[in-house]
């Protein structure tokens, strides 16, 4: 973007100085090399802003541009993400060694910049979230009943996210629903762990709460029934 912008302003200057012609260099500059590329913007524009939204809100896959998920996940897990992909999704495997076109120093450039543009200090208002990584057993039946009193009432809605369907759920791994359940959407209204809080409404959600909705979740997910059937945007826009 900003590199279109001055190539747009070099030949303006180069008109108001009465110069007619040119010189092609200043035109076109050469591209620099895939490899090459360093700056976060453009790498995060280039790689993965379809997916996760320009400027790391509103797209499909997980907004991470939300300050409470960079405040939820550390720096070994950003990078065996994008490194390696998410298996169970379609987040792909950005790096050389796994297939992918990016430099394992570019990976530490967008790490890096995602730090400086998203993270801010005490992200959670000095709340303590549930662990990023599942770290109990889960139990089915308790997620079931978890999620009946604590997000049905919002996913009953049928313009919603089906959540509990297949479809959706055979695009999502057990640790994106964790990670979306914890840190939640702020750009498309899903409440983080602590939900709505208020009268006659329960706390916030316990580590073991997390764990067993994911777990209920992850139940109803038969992918061999799904597989013919065409893929919605996971974020139903
Ligand atoms: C083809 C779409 C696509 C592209 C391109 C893509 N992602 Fe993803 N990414 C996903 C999906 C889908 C998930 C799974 C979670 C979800 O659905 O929100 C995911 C998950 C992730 C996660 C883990 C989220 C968690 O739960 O902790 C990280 C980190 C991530 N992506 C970073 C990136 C970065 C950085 C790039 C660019 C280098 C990128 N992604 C490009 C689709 C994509
Ligand atoms: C206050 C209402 C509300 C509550 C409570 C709520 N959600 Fe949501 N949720 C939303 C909205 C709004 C969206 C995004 C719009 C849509 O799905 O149509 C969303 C989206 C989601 C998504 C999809 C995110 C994506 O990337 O597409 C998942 C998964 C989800 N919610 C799970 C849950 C779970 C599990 C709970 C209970 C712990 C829950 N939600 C409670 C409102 C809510």
């Amino acid at each position: 973007m900003r590199r279109g912008a001055m190539a747009l302003a070099l030949p303006l200057v180069f008109a108001l100085a009465g110069c007619s012609r040119v010189p092609e260099a200043t035109v076109e500059a050469p591209a620099p090399r895939p490899e090459a590329v360093m700056d976060f913007h453009a790498l995060y524009s280039a790689n993965c802003q379809a997916c996760h939204g320009a400027n790391g809100h509103g797209g499909p896959a997980m907004e991470l541009g939300n300050p409470e998920y960079q405040a939820l996940v550390d720096d070994a897990t950003l990078r065996k993400w994008i490194s390696g992909g998410m298996p169970g999704t379609e987040m792909p495997a950005f790096a050389q060694s796994a297939g992918g076109m990016l430099t394992d120093t570019q990976i530490g450039a967008i790490i890096a910049g995602m730090r400086k543009e998203w993270a801010k200090p005490n992200a959670f208002g000095g709340a303590t979230p549930p662990a990023y990584a599942q770290d109990q057993a889960g139990d089915v039946k308790r997620g079931q009943a978890t999620y009946q009193a604590r997000c049905a009432s919002c996913h009953q809605n049928s313009a919603r996210e089906q959540v509990t369907s297949v479809v959706y759920l055979s695009l999502v791994s057990d640790q994106a629903l964790r990670t979306i359940i914890v840190a939640g959407r702020v750009d498309i209204g899903q409440p983080d762990w602590r939900l709505a809080t208020g009268k006659g409404v329960a706390g916030p959600l316990s580590g073991q709460d997390v764990t067993d909705i994911a777990t209920y979740l992850g139940s109803l997910r038969n992918p061999a029934a799904v597989s013919a059937a065409p893929i919605p945007n996971p974020a139903g826009r």
